[in-house]
Formats: structure tokens, sequence, C-alpha cells
């Protein structure tokens, strides 16, 4: 934790101005939080496509009155360039750093409607990556995925190896790298992408038909409701707690001109089968006095999954000093008071 904590000092001593886009989602609001504790200013970008007013609301009871004056919320839409060009001042003076995150995720809603994905995904991450190279920000770092690695058989994945992307969703995030990559080539403009595998924790939306694995079952575990598992269970994915998530944007965001133009894991190094999850969330339920009544149903394969997928860190470990602090059974402790106040 060398330096992040570093950096977390030198920013609470030196304050800096950060736009968050997708501030009112899972990671956004994540984000939003460490940010104000850390006393910064911040402007959250957000159309509610998938975010909520709620996740603000939580944000604004965690930190001071005092923090909370520091951020600014436009709602607005990153497909709609002069949003973005809105979203990049904080009170009339350019941000120094963005983190791109607002974006269409999930695998299959791509799958149901690519033209929707696209349009948030690669024409809204091109309005905002154009509005911030002219506002000239410090570095844009911007949510990427491990979707990129697609059909590449070799585990765990290391950056340089990518396979053919597996779905809509996976060509966005590709071709957001591909942008990031020719902007800081063409305009020498930092960015960093963030290939993040499987974040989860406080905030994370169990509800719908694209929620993410682990609030879906943990809400249905805890309510007592059907729980499905697509395939044997033997799929297997390397959980990312949020806040090492958090930690990595904050070492991007603020790394040297040595790690522009270049794109990171973001994960813990390990794997979890979809069978394991489902005990690691029953066990830690009973450890809160919560007996799961519940069993898993096992369905088809979905289309477009990867079957497995582990990170190697290294390359975030060494160019930018990350150190993950949480792994999966610690981050889903650390989450469990917030899913029990919330999905009961
Ligand atoms: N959660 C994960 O495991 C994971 C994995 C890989 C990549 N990602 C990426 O991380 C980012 C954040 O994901 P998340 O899990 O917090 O999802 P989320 O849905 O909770 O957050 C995304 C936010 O972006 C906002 N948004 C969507 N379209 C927008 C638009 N056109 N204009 C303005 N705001 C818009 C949504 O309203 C939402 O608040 C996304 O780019 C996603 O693709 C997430």
């Amino acid at each position: 934790m060398i330096r992040y904590e570093e950096i977390k000092k030198k920013l609470l001593d030196f304050p800096k101005t950060w736009l968050v886009t997708g501030a009112a989602g899972f990671i956004g609001s994540n984000l939003l939080e460490t940010l104000l504790h850390l006393n910064q200013k911040v402007v959250g970008l957000d159309n509610f496509a998938t975010g909520h007013q709620h996740n603000l609301d939580e944000v604004k009871g965690l930190v001071s009155s005092e923090q909370w004056s520091n951020f600014r919320f436009i709602k607005g839409d990153i497909r709609n360039s002069s949003d973005c060009e809105k979203a990049l001042l904080f009170d009339g003076k350019e941000v120094d750093y963005v983190l791109h995150q607002a974006a269409l995720g999930s695998v299959p809603r791509s799958i149901a409607d690519p033209i929707l994905t696209n349009s948030a995904n690669i024409t809204g991450f091109l309005n905002m990556l154009t509005a911030s190279k002219e506002a000239r920000v410090s570095s844009f770092t911007y949510a990427a995925s491990s979707s990129t690695y697609g059909d590449h058989p070799a585990l765990p994945k290391e950056e340089e190896n990518i396979g053919n992307p597996l779905s809509p969703y996976a060509v966005t995030k590709y071709v957001n790298e591909l942008y990031a990559g020719v902007f800081a080539k063409t305009y020498n403009f930092k960015t960093i992408g963030l290939r993040y595998f499987n974040v989860f924790g406080k905030r994370q939306d169990p509800n719908g038909a694209y929620a993410a694995v682990i609030p879906k079952w943990t809400s249905s575990m805890i309510n007592n409701e059907e729980l499905f598992i697509n395939g044997d269970g033997e799929t297997s994915r390397d959980f990312c707690f949020i806040e090492n998530t958090v930690q990595m944007n904050i070492l991007a965001a603020t790394a040297s001109d040595d790690c522009k133009d270049e794109v990171y894991n973001v994960a813990v190094g390990d794997r979890t089968t979809l069978n394991e999850l489902f005990d690691t969330i029953k066990k830690t339920l009973l450890s809160n006095d919560i007996a799961v009544e519940t069993k898993p149903t096992y369905h088809d394969f979905r289309v477009g999954d990867v079957r497995h997928s582990q990170a190697d860190i290294t390359k975030a470990k060494n160019a930018l000093g990350y150190v993950p602090e949480f792994v999966i059974s610690q981050g889903i402790d650390k989450a469990m008071p917030w899913y029990l106040t919330f999905f009961k």
C-alpha cells in the first residue's frame, strides 16, 4: 500500500479537482466517496440510465457537509458533447483528472441491444475523450474491461495477449482502448485504461435482468428466492472488491507520464468458480446468523460469456505500485453489512 498511502497523503495536502463520469453508478459512487473523504473537489456526470439518486444520497450521508460542498453534480449524457464539456469545469475551471466510468455494462444487454450499448460506450466515450483532451486535463483514466481478452485461452490474462471479442459489449470496450491509444500517440494525451475483472461491493445494483452475480445472488439468498447458475458452475472469475478498484483509479490518474497509453488489469489474481462463490456467500451469511435455504438451479451456459478469467496483475504492481488489499472472501465480509441493510 506504500504508493497508495503516499498519494492519498499528497492529495490531502494538495487537493485536486476530478470529474467522475457515471458518478451515480456503483463504481462511480465509490470513487466519489473516497475522493470526497480525501477533501478533493469532484464533478459528477450521470444520466441515471443505470445509476441512482439514492447512491448519491448515500455518499452524502457518509461524508461531512464540508466535503459534500466540494461536489457538483451534472445530470447529463456523455452522448451529448456539450454535457461533456460542461462537466469538465469545476466552478468555471478545468478539472485536473478524469475518471471515466459512464457506460452501459453487461454482455447480455449488449447482445439484446448492440446499438444502444454502442452509443453510450463508443460515441459517448469518444465525446468524453475529445472534450477531456481539449480541456487539457492531466490524465484520462477510463473503465476498460476483462471482456477484451475474449476467446484468448491463456490463463492468467496478461495485458498484451488478447483474443477476439465475444460480445458487442467487448467490442465497445476494445474500441475504447484503440481510441485512447490513438489519442495518446496523436495528441500526446495521457490516457490510462483499467481492465476491470468482475468488481463487487456496496451500491452495486442487485435488480434487473442485467444485474451482476454477487449482489443478485446475495439478495436472492437473503430473501430465499430462486437462484440460477449459468452452466455447470465451474465457470470462474477473478472477483475484485471495489476498494481495490478505487485504489487503481487513484494510482493511475496520478501516475507518471511513463504510464501513458497503457492498459492495466484490475483484479486480485485469484480464480473463483461460481460454485465456490455460492458457498462463500452462504458461509458469510451463516456467520451473520442467516441460514440459507436457497439451492441453485443450473441453466444453460450464457452466450458471450468467457469460460475462465483470471488476471496477471504484475504490470499494475510494478508500474503503479498496486497492492490489492482485499481477496474475495474479505470483500464479501466487508460488503455484507451493506447487503444486509439494503437487500432485506
Ligand atoms: N462492475 C464491473 O464488474 C465492471 C467490469 C468491467 C468493466 N466495468 C465498467 O466500469 C464502468 C462502471 O460500471 P458499474 O459497474 O459502476 O456500472 P453502473 O451501471 O453502476 O454505472 C454506470 C453509470 O454510468 C451511467 N451512464 C450510463 N450511460 C450514460 C450516459 N450515456 N451518460 C451519462 N451517464 C451514463 C449510468 O447511469 C451509471 O450510473 C462501466 O464503464 C463498465 O463497463 C465494470
